[in-house]
């Protein structure tokens, strides 16, 4: 059995590149490179303390409120990234899946996205998810509209039967989601099954968040109570 003290699922809202890069005066974009860097770092350090499925949250449905030129190079440097760092996730047992709507992303990204996924799919060290173009809104109402499409009437639609629907169906719900950059919010991210996810919020900037600052995020976490909306058994035993 896998160590309850460790999480299964940990999801990762990556904020903070951009001051970063102001800190250093460079411009954003260089913060955005850095924090593809820390992430290819962390996908091991994670995958090394036994955490099986990690979903990062790369490009919100919201970012392309961005400056155009900031959206476009996040775009060529996820295109960089991919080639850059591909063999290396492969060769490390990553499998890689890409969650989100596609519909807006150009053909070059979709193709660079199918082909990650089907080189990898015999993966098994550790499940990445890069949460791209991707909203938790924007995930629900996906899977609503393939229920209604399917014709499922009303009263069959339970709880199992949206989240069969919800693109992160394979993986198991997160336990401990992590934000970097000191806010303290979701921001849209698996509002779905954030239901009982531990909340882990640091001033950490993400490309700074290294092994160190994985093992203080894991610690906090083995620190927690997890009682699910029920109660600790010794407490209900003994008070
Ligand atoms: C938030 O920082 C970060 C993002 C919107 C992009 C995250 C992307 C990466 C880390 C690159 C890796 C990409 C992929 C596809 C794997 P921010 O710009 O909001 O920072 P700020 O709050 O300091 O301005």
């Amino acid at each position: 059995m896998s160590d309850p003290q460790i999480p299964r699922h940990v999801a990762v809202v990556m904020d903070g590149n951009g001051r970063w890069a102001k800190a250093r005066l460079l411009p954003r974009f260089m913060g955005h490179k850095q924090g593809m860097d820390t992430l290819v770092a962390a996908i091991g350090e994670f995958a090394r303390r036994g955490v099986e499925y990690l979903t990062v949250f790369a490009f919100s449905s919201e970012n392309w409120k961005r400056p155009s030129d900031e959206v476009s190079g996040l775009m060529s440097l996820v295109l960089i990234g991919v080639q850059k760092y591909l063999e290396k996730l492969h060769r490390d047992g990553v499998r890689v899946r890409v969650v989100g709507d596609r519909a807006a992303i150009s053909q070059h990204l979709r193709d660079a996205w199918d082909h990650a996924e089907q080189l990898t799919a015999g993966n098994r060290r550790i499940n990445l998810s890069v949460a791209f173009n991707y909203g938790g809104r924007w995930d629900m109402l996906q899977a609503c509209r393939k229920a209604l499409a399917e014709g499922i009437p009303p009263e069959a639609l339970d709880e199992d039967t949206l989240s069969r629907r919800l693109s992160l169906s394979y993986a198991p719900d997160p336990d401990l989601i992590i934000r970097t950059g000191g806010e303290m919010r979701l921001s849209n991210f698996l509002l779905w099954q954030a239901a009982y996810a531990e909340l882990y919020f640091t001033d950490s900037l993400w490309p700074d968040f290294d092994g160190a600052q994985i093992d203080k995020a894991l610690a906090a976490y083995a620190n927690r109570d997890r009682r699910y909306g029920g109660v600790i058994e010794d407490l209900a035993q003994t008070g």
